[in-house]
């Protein structure tokens, strides 16, 4: 398992009129990626942006861009987006019908491929490229809107994957999306995930570098040496 953690705040809680000031806050910070939604109200009851902001936070930053495709033909739009300067560019398999040539499609265009499930898709779909991806994504709210809550059924559907992916020495990062806040990451970190992206859960807080630091300590109370029994030592602790 790699255990080197990341945070990727969701730029859909950003002050788009604030967009530069907002990334160039989190990178300092303490940001380990930039999470971008892209939603085209149709796959998802909502609608945000397309290549040309995802081009223009790479002209921002150079960390990480982690580019969550919610789209219903999103092979029609891979080469926009991973020209925009996606790093990690992730689909979700709900939207595609021939996703080992998606993922390969992907990687062909100089980008990192990530595949993404809705709550209620199972991980038994995941089997046959589990191998050629470098990210899963699982979604613990139904895709849309920021500031969803986490669906607490999704904890064990995270230390599944884990298993899975350990079982087969698979080098994909587990990331997890939605309804992730200082209050749940403990959890979220001790089922197994390794990317946690957060949107409102950083962004909704007054102070960015504070919330990540604790959030980055969270993590560590449940990755590090003693893992489970040093949590539920903090925790008898209060
Ligand atoms: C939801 C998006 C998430 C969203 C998460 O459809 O994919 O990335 O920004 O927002 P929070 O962390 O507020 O649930
Ligand atoms: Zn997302």
């Amino acid at each position: 398992m790699n255990l080197r953690a990341k945070i990727a705040p969701s730029l859909l809680s950003a002050d788009f009129a604030r967009l530069e000031e907002e990334v160039k806050e989190l990178e300092k910070a303490g940001a380990d990626w930039f999470h971008l939604d892209v939603m085209d109200g149709h796959f998802v009851p909502n609608i945000t942006f397309g290549p040309i902001v995802v081009e223009a936070v790479r002209r921002c930053t150079s960390l990480p861009l982690d580019v969550h495709l919610m789209v219903s033909k999103p092979d029609l739009y891979l080469e926009a987006f991973a020209r925009a300067g996606s790093t990690f560019l992730s689909v979700h398999v709900e939207t595609c019908p021939h996703l080992h040539r998606t993922v390969e499609t992907i990687r062909k265009l100089g980008a990192k491929p990530g595949v993404v499930l809705n709550p209620s898709t199972p991980l038994v779909c995941l089997e046959h490229v589990l191998d050629e991806v470098d990210l899963v994504l699982l979604m613990t709210v139904d895709p849309g809107f920021g500031g969803q809550s986490f669906i607490p059924s999704m904890l064990s559907k995270i230390s599944s994957l884990r298993k899975m992916l350990d079982e087969r020495g698979a080098r994909a990062e587990l990331s997890v999306d939605g309804g992730v806040h200082l209050g749940n990451i403990r959890e979220v970190a001790k089922a197994g995930a390794t990317v946690f992206v957060a949107g409102s859960g950083i962004l909704g807080t007054d102070d960015y570098a504070s919330t990540m630091e604790q959030m980055r300590k969270e993590i560590l109370i449940a990755q590090g040496p003693g893992g489970r029994d040093e949590t539920e030592r903090a925790s008898t602790l209060g």
